[in-house]
């Protein structure tokens, strides 16, 4: 069978979660092929539909999946009872022109009226329709959202299985307890992105740099176990309240998770003894990344800034190697925007060869998250030990 998943803004994140989890549901990633910049097509006898909304819907990094439909006619030649609801959305890279959207969606209709189906359509604002659209309307469950996936040379037809549940993300950004917009918080897709990254099935994850808690809340939305810390107290309160959050709000139901201060740069004894003895499969975090920034820095300014940065992940290493028995870490590294280009700390200063560096085995592209004119961008490191 083959299906299509449907890239969020960031490819190259987007490409390695995926490949990321197909791994989780022992799917091999050689089957996931690039069809357009915004498509990746997997063709392989071990998914089917259930597998496919399974597996979409752990992912943070893709707008929407479904199944690629081989015969257009044959597909709407389908029987119903009740009213159909459907949709039309363009998925491709050129203007497409909007009034054909529109032709087909009166010519669908039409053939359905022939045959006494009653119908009604919906259609895009621009070239898709959004999560709000599907979701509200029911597409899915009451008919279909067609769509039409274009690339240099090639049109291809796709019915959609699911779609991004962007409410649901954009709830957990907006309306939890504990919002932290002085040392800022990770977008949820991201940090959902990175939980995924960490190739885990099941088992313990530590965000040791927890701020209000957005990798822990995914984690545990996820089903992992959580070790939250930070070295700010009411850091690790606003995680415990976000979390609590989450259980009142149903997105999880009984989930071990346990939050505590912690310096990274002056590990209590105790708590690094109690580290050692827990079984911490992954660790990922988003270290400090320097005060907010609002004009492009001087080359010698965002120097400052990574050092301190490097020395705070040099220290972070040391409480690695002196008390984590796991294998992988998903990591962010800050770059920041100079007048002379963009300034970064190279992973290889943190890790030595002990560490593999896991980007490349799933994506050429590198792993960023960076919003237009931002000055400080996210990159993102996938390290496994030997
Ligand atoms: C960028 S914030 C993390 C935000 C978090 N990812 C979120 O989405 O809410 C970095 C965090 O690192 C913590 N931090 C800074 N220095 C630390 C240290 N030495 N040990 C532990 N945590 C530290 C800060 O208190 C802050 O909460």
């Amino acid at each position: 069978m083959k299906y299509f998943f449907e890239l969020g803004n960031f490819k190259g994140l987007s490409e390695a979660e995926l490949k990321r989890v197909l791994e989780i549901y022992g799917i091999n990633t050689d089957t996931v092929k690039n069809f357009s910049s915004k498509i990746l097509i997997i063709d392989s006898k071990d998914i089917d539909n259930e597998i496919v909304v399974r597996v979409f819907n752990r992912l943070g990094g893709f707008i929407r999946a479904g199944e690629i439909i081989d015969d257009l006619d044959s597909f709407l030649d389908l029987d119903a009872k009740e009213k159909v609801v459907f949709g039309i959305s363009y998925i491709g890279n050129k203007d497409f022109d909007i009034d054909k959207i529109q032709k087909l969606s009166v010519q669908i209709k039409n053939n359905f009226k022939k045959r006494s189906i009653s119908s009604r359509y919906l259609l895009p604002k621009k070239y898709e329709l959004n999560s709000a659209q599907v979701t509200t309307n029911s597409i899915l469950e009451k008919g279909f959202e067609l769509c039409i996936i274009e690339n240099k040379d090639q049109q291809i037809y796709g019915k959609t299985l699911a779609i991004q549940d962007i409410e649901s993300f954009a709830q957990r950004d907006y309306n939890k307890p504990k919002i932290d917009t002085k040392m800022g918080m990770l977008p949820p897709k991201l940090a959902r992105i990175m939980c995924n990254l960490s190739g885990l099935k099941e088992g313990t994850i530590w965000d040791p740099f927890c701020g209000s808690g957005t990798i822990p809340m995914e984690a545990s939305i996820l089903g992992y176990n959580i070790l939250a810390s930070d070295i700010d107290r009411e850091a690790v309160s606003a995680t415990k309240s976000n979390i609590i959050w989450l259980g009142e709000n149903g997105y999880i139901s009984d989930i071990l998770y346990e939050a505590f201060q912690f310096d990274i740069t002056r590990p209590d004894p105790k708590i690094l003894n109690k580290l050692r003895k827990t079984d911490i499969d992954a660790i990922i975090f988003e270290p400090y990344m320097g005060p907010p920034q609002t004009k492009i820095l001087k080359p010698e300014k965002a120097e400052m800034l990574l050092s301190d940065v490097r020395e705070l992940l040099l220290r972070f290493r040391k409480v690695v190697d002196n008390s984590f028995k796991g294998r992988v870490i998903v990591m962010i590294i800050p770059s920041y925007k100079t007048f002379k280009g963009w300034k970064t700390i190279g992973v290889r200063e943190i890790f030595d060869k002990r560490w593999n560096i896991l980007n490349k085995e799933y994506t050429q592209e590198d792993l960023k998250w960076e919003r237009n004119n931002s000055i400080i961008s996210r990159n993102i490191f996938i390290l496994e030990k030997r």
